[in-house]
């Protein structure tokens, strides 16, 4: 896609360390992952600002189909902090609320209509602390650990591996175990596989027959650590992948099972890291070793780029709403540059890029635990989740898998719960509306928007991803940045005629419009019909501040 306005983007720092609770002080960066890092964006020499654009042209190549949109993009994050697995998913099965062997009905049935495709746990800066071990067998025997990063609460391990993957199940989703090599052993990384897919008569699939699972699960994606540069053990990139290849060698494929593997990335813009563990993949595919299928990146976006003083997730004013997007936007130049580097590794984009952690990041709600991250959902989020999947499926080509962070009650959750109530948040309604691209086949644009200026700054207002379904219609997903004004966008379809269109809108009077457990319809899509059909596609208007599906017949 061309994005023709320029735009002047400072990197956020993402410093998400161990051995902090919820982010509510500046995370110092670890001295490894500062010698590594390249010069930030903003100390670099920047070009001139263009003029403002005044209008926009969208032209979609229908004729020129490109990567299948894995609908892994849409894929979820469940780590044990706060209330994401507790309260939100997990109540326990004497529970009042009413329950499937100990999970919420009510957000099952939510999750399933946005046909969440893949769920990563257990972290998360938590899954290197975590031993699965503790997890299996009678609850009231499974030991308890304390959650040094999530608010140090007392963990009960009621939740484990089984009732992760009955959760899976109810739901619909492919598990994703992220494992523990900060603190674990090679031969724990083993065995959790093991008892997880074997099928044989060893020690640890007897182990599950005897807690109950007779059939081994299918496990098709693990992650071999998380944030290794960080909370998942301050590593260089050098002994992560010595330690990537050694944990991975023992990490296999049971038959029946196959798994897609997953490494740690380093800091959002280390690209050395990148280099060493692309290099490395390739030398270990000469020598005949066990090789990784996806490489992890992270990014999550502030408003105000400071980790001390993230800003409120509803109280704010345009400047915020502003420079929201723009780091939101940054998210294309990670994708593009880390895609580079693997490019020169992997011509054939063999391998992923699996963005499984990003999301809006804001302090926690007056008077909750700092520790929870627990914060409100408005009309921005939506928007964030908007342009940030957009992104992702205009690199269908290389983003195979994305976990928003994260799934429930934690940062831009999907769903809101306090004890028995619930809502489901804006963000939620952009994932819910945007399954239509779910495996769909990309189409790629070219669009040149209008900006959207705020001060001396500016933006491209508009954000859209287009993709054609099997039954050969075309979604196209718009998104107006632009909290003032409406737009228009006429868009010429190549290689398709428009014959009937109609379209769903999310979008609200109030830029930080959000529902709560009292009013949870507030924020919801709503039938759009401002577009008309013209002689080479169609011609429509985006309301201001909106996320825009049509679909094209
Ligand atoms: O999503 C919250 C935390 O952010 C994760 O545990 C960690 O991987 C990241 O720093």
């Amino acid at each position: 896609m061309n994005i023709k306005s320029f735009v002047a983007i400072p990197i956020v720092s993402v410093l998400c360390l161990g051995l902090w609770a919820g982010c509510s002080s500046p995370k110092p960066k670890s001295p490894v992952a500062q010698a590594q890092s390249p010069i930030p964006p903003q100390a670099q020499p920047q070009p001139p600002p263009s003029p403002l654009l005044k209008t926009n042209r969208l032209v979609i190549h229908a004729d020129q189909p490109g990567a299948e949109i894995s609908r892994n993009i849409y894929g979820q994050f469940s780590e044990h902090l706060g209330h994401c697995i507790y309260g939100g998913i997990w109540v326990g099965e004497d529970s009042p609320i009413p329950n499937t062997r100990g999970i919420r009905n009510d957000v099952v049935a939510a999750l399933k209509k946005i046909q969440v495709p893949v769920l990563r746990w257990p972290g998360g800066c938590f899954a290197d602390e975590y031993h699965w071990m503790d997890g299996i067998g009678t609850p009231t025997n499974r030991p308890s650990m304390i959650n040094t990063h999530w608010g140090g609460v007392t963990e009960n391990n009621h939740f484990g591996t089984h009732e992760f993957l009955d959760f899976c199940d109810q739901i619909g989703a492919a598990p994703y175990i992220c494992g523990n090599v900060g603190s674990g052993t090679v031969q724990e990384m083993m065995d959790w596989v093991e008892y997880m897919t074997s099928d044989a008569d060893s020690p640890m699939a007897n182990l599950r027959r005897q807690n109950g699972r007779e059939q081994p699960w299918k496990l098709p994606y693990f992650a071999v650590g998380n944030e290794s540069w960080g909370c998942g053990g301050n590593m260089t990139a050098e002994f992560y992948a010595d330690n990537f290849s050694r944990y991975n060698t023992f990490v296999k494929n049971h038959p029946g099972n196959n798994i897609y593997r997953v490494a740690s990335g380093g800091l959002e813009s280390d690209y050395h890291w990148t280099e060493v563990l692309m290099k490395q993949n390739v030398d270990r595919l000469k020598h005949g070793g066990q090789a990784m299928n996806g490489y992890s990146l992270h990014y999550y976006t502030l408003p105000t780029g400071n980790w001390s003083h993230k800003g409120s997730a509803t109280d704010f004013n345009e400047a915020e709403w502003f420079n929201m997007f723009q780091h939101a936007l940054v998210m294309d130049g990670l994708v593009t540059k880390h895609s580079a580097i693997m490019d020169k590794y992997d011509p054939q984009k063999k391998i992923g890029l699996i963005v499984d952690e990003w999301g809006a990041w804001y302090d926690v709600e007056p008077g909750s635990n700092p520790g929870f991250l627990y914060q409100q959902n408005t009309l921005r989020d939506a928007l964030v989740a908007g342009v940030t999947l957009n992104i992702f499926n205009n690199h269908a080509d290389r983003v195979k898998m994305a976990n928003i962070a994260q799934m429930i009650n934690v940062l831009q959750a999907m769903i809101l719960t306090d004890n028995e109530k619930m809502t489901v948040t804006p963000s939620y309604w952009v994932f819910e509306m945007d399954t239509v691209h779910h495996d769909a086949t990309l189409l790629p644009m070219d669009l040149q928007s209008v900006d959207y200026a705020f001060g001396d700054k500016k933006i491209p207002a508009v954000s859209a991803s287009a993709s054609r379904d099997q039954a050969g219609k075309i979604h196209v997903t718009l998104c107006n940045l632009n909290p003032n004004q409406s737009i228009e966008v006429p868009c010429e379809l190549q290689g398709a005629k428009a014959g009937k269109i109609s379209g769903r809108v999310l979008t609200a009077p109030e830029m930080n419009a959000h529902n709560t457990f009292d009013r949870p319809d507030h924020v919801k899509p709503a039938e759009f019909n401002t577009f008309k059909v013209t002689d080479d596609g169609f011609i429509t208007t985006l309301p201001a501040k909106s996320v825009v599906v049509l679909e094209v017949d």
